[in-house]
């Protein structure tokens, strides 16, 4: 059966993401840092916007070196966001509310502070040295790294430890060993872990850097490469080609493992997004070959990065879209991501206009795939600008010593930052002076972004042309409106709507058609089918339809139905 007759999809593919960055969410314990019950006290704040699924980055144990992506116990919570009971609470409440729970699932690697790695280091022969990646140097004396490898973040992967005199080797930091991959051992007491969480409820899985567990076994050097920062399509970085690094044959092999043990559970379906750095045709490879008219074998759905820079311009849209129905078509799930916790936020790049944002969500909630919003996105929280000098995120201490005129330099597209304190900051409650992130006599881990007394969730609240309304009005439509969650997608050809982007959404009889107008002019759009109801605007005045012809303003979207 076509999917545009079908009326029942998985439930992941029609949902919607929200990911919470859980030490900016919501503060009760007083610490600056915002914790599991401060989540729980805003999930109705949640349910009311309209997403239907939460993404939690990680809560684990972690001497918070990278605010939780060094992992040092993967079943048990850090203290400062609260305990194993508050966790179970977290999954029990948003389950209450029909909700679903996606934890963030760092299986690359561990903190050095983990007693595997502690265990790991003390000895050549202790038995968990092999479950890290240690070598050789390269002789004579050893005390040069073994292969070339770059980190991704930029210098030597390999660090050398005296007490053994061995390199280990890190994608990350140098406080985030690898875990060995080809040790069955390792991979065992893994997929335990995975076990562990998908007997508590949790629904999916966000995988970190999926692409970078297995690396050459004969570590053989990357060639050169012209290119010094990574690009979304391209990990091609600080000179390197990494082809012996990331992307590795074994990777596509292992989500396919992995995959197999989510499957194990049923009642939901649960399901696997992966974080990967790649061309739209490596991405596709880890989602698999056909399994059934639902989905594929491997990932069940990847982020596709190449979002996070596109201008707001039709051409530059459709030429993405294109390429996304024609890479991903059905069952593969494209995803929609324009901003998370590493990257600078979307609205910044959109020069933190409101019109451009609620054009863009309106893409976002209703082209085909899942769409994954990060908090404080749907209020316009824009990137703060924190000097790099006094960083905290470990990136942005890694490059503290640059110069200014080169950070101006790297950062001057408006699309790298260096810090990325910057799109972490607290979420913005209200306008009180900590943004009711956490009480005002507290300091705030991070500073609260500039223009929280009107970006904030109680001052949008109240205003029915906010960017918060327009996200929720987005959202529950999306909700109600069976061709929008699952219908088949026709992008209509730029021939008939020149300056727009159009596209409909078809399931069954029901159709539903979408103009955004990307540009700074008026474009009429004629031909409005007389019978069309008008579903809803980002722009609350639509006195400007007019009979059979309907005048977009500079950077409006509208969304049509249309009776056959
Ligand atoms: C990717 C995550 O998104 C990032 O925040 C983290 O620092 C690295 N992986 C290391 O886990």
């Amino acid at each position: 059966m076509s999917k545009a007759n079908r009326s029942s999809l998985p439930w992941w593919k029609k949902s919607t993401v929200y990911q919470i960055y859980p030490r900016s969410f919501k503060d009760t314990s007083g610490n600056g840092v915002g914790d599991i019950l401060g989540i729980i006290s805003e999930l109705d704040y949640l349910q009311n916007l309209g997403v239907e699924t939460i993404w939690f980055s990680p809560f684990f144990s972690s001497p918070q070196a990278d605010f939780g992506y060094d992992i040092s116990d993967f079943r048990n919570i850090a203290p400062e966001y609260g305990t194993m009971s508050d966790c179970e609470k977290l999954i029990q409440e948003i389950h209450n509310r029909e909700m679903y729970v996606v934890f963030d699932l760092v299986l690359n690697h561990t903190s050095e502070k983990h007693p595997w790695f502690l265990e790991s280091r003390s000895s050549k022969d202790n038995p968990k040295r092999n479950w890290y990646i240690w070598r050789d140097g390269k002789k004579p004396g050893g005390k040069k790294p073994p292969n070339n490898w770059k980190a991704m973040v930029g210098g030597p992967g390999w660090h050398y430890d005296k007490q053994t005199d061995q390199w280990y080797w890190a994608q990350f930091l140098p406080f985030q060993p690898d875990l060995n991959y080809r040790n069955p051992e390792v991979k065992q007491e893994m997929f335990d872990t995975v076990r562990f969480w998908l007997d508590k409820g949790v629904d999916g899985f966000r995988l970190d850097i999926i692409n970078t567990m297995f690396e050459d076994a004969a570590l053989r050097n990357n060639p050169f490469a012209l290119k010094m920062f990574p690009s979304e399509s391209d990990d091609k970085s600080f000179f390197q080609n990494k082809i012996y690094t990331t992307n590795h044959p074994d990777n596509f092999d292992f989500v396919k493992e992995l995959k197999n043990v989510i499957d194990e559970y049923s009642d939901p379906e649960r399901f696997l997004v992966g974080e990967i750095t790649a061309s739209l045709e490596v991405l596709k490879k880890y989602c698999g070959d056909i399994r059934n008219e639902d989905e594929t074998d491997g990932l069940n759905m990847t982020f596709q990065f190449q979002s996070l820079d596109v201008k707001l311009d039709s051409e530059q849209l459709r030429r993405l879209i294109s390429r996304y129905e024609q890479v991903f078509p059905e069952p593969y799930t494209p995803t929609w991501v324009f901003s998370n916790h590493d990257q600078v936020r979307r609205i910044t790049k959109l020069g933190n206009n409101q019109d451009k944002a609620k054009l863009n969500a309106m893409l976002q909630l209703t082209a085909r795939g899942v769409p994954f919003i990060y908090y404080g996105e749907e209020i316009g929280m824009s990137n703060h600008r924190l000097p790099l000098k006094t960083a905290l995120d470990p990136v942005g201490q890694k490059y503290s010593w640059l110069p200014q005129f080169l950070v101006n330099l790297i950062t001057r597209s408006g699309s790298i930052s260096l810090n990325r304190d910057n799109c972490r900051t607290p979420m913005q409650w209200n306008s009180s002076p900590n943004a009711g992130f956490c009480s005002e006599e507290v300091k705030s881990w991070l500073p609260i972004s500039p223009g929280h007394e009107t970006l904030n969730v109680d001052f949008e609240e109240s205003d029915s042309t906010s960017l918060l309304s327009c996200y929720k009005s987005l959202l529950q439509l999306r909700k109600t409106t069976p061709a929008l969650h699952s219908g088949s997608f026709h992008l209509l050809p730029s021939f008939l709507f020149g300056n727009l982007l159009s596209y409909q959404r078809i399931l069954k009889k029901q159709v539903v058609q979408i103009w955004l107008n990307p540009s700074k002019k008026l474009v009429p759009i004629r031909e409005i089918v007389p019978k069309s109801r008008l579903l809803f605007s980002t722009i609350a005045d639509t006195s400007s339809i007019k009979d059979t012809t309907l005048f977009l303003e500079p950077y409006q979207g509208v969304i049509f139905e249309i009776s056959k």
